[in-house]
């Protein structure tokens, strides 16, 4: 796939002027949203819910994209497509159900990503390939931005890769932690259409440059 797409985390983001980042970075040529979403349980860290995405919904037109690490996400999967996202990712061990999951999702017309940390086998897509729109490949291990970029994940975003193209399915190939202008065209030769940055792009003095550079243009 060609057309790169770069979706912002606005988890190193400036929370106090958050509406203005987030206009900001969408004029820089974001093309979605990352929102990361933690519980303090599935990983040790707490960010936010639903009340800030749905604050944030009137900023902008792009498509948000949660990143939930949520313990069992079900029960509040309604209040987060009420707050307007677009894409819910999940992480398959945070359900006893994947599959019911999905069909949450779908329910309410949204799409469905399924998330793969460091240690989480690519099989544990197979089942689920005509039922999703995103697979994200973590390239640290979930919980924090700022951590540096796994290249032992490369060969999994090209088996990703390979198992999205035998299926025939158009499903979005995301790759999340330490994207930067160093390994960002790593990730994008392995295979990956979907960049996830956080701290590359805001803490850069120029989100538009960095973006392009990114994106590879
Ligand atoms: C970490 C999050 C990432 C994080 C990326 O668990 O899923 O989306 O915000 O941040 P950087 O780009 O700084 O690695
Ligand atoms: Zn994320």
């Amino acid at each position: 796939m060609s057309n790169i797409l770069i979706t912002p985390s606005i988890l190193n983001a400036d929370y106090a002027r958050l509406g203005d980042e987030v206009r900001n970075v969408v004029a820089a040529g974001a093309d979605w949203l990352h929102l990361d979403v933690m519980d303090g349980q599935f990983v040790p860290n707490l960010t936010f819910g639903m009340g800030l995405i749905k604050s944030l919904r009137p900023h902008t037109t792009v498509p948000f994209d949660a990143h939930l690490m949520i313990h069992n996400p079900d029960a509040l999967i309604p209040a987060f497509v009420d707050a307007g996202v677009d894409y819910i990712s999940i992480h398959p061990e945070t359900t006893p159900d994947t599959a019911k999951t999905i069909a949450l999702i779908k329910s309410f017309g949204k799409q469905a990503g399924l998330v793969l940390n460091p240690d989480s086998p690519v099989e544990w897509v197979l089942p689920y390939l005509n039922d999703i729109h995103l697979i994200l490949v973590m390239t640290a291990l979930a919980g924090f931005g700022g951590q540096p970029f796994m290249p032992s994940m490369l060969p999994k975003i090209t088996a990703v890769q390979t198992i999205i193209k035998e299926s025939g399915r158009t499903i979005r190939l995301q790759v999340d932690c330490g994207i930067n202008l160093q390994t960002a065209p790593q990730a994008i030769a392995a295979g990956a259409d979907t960049l996830v940055a956080g701290t590359a792009i805001f803490k850069s003095a120029d989100y538009a440059a960095t973006i392009r550079a990114l994106r590879g243009n």
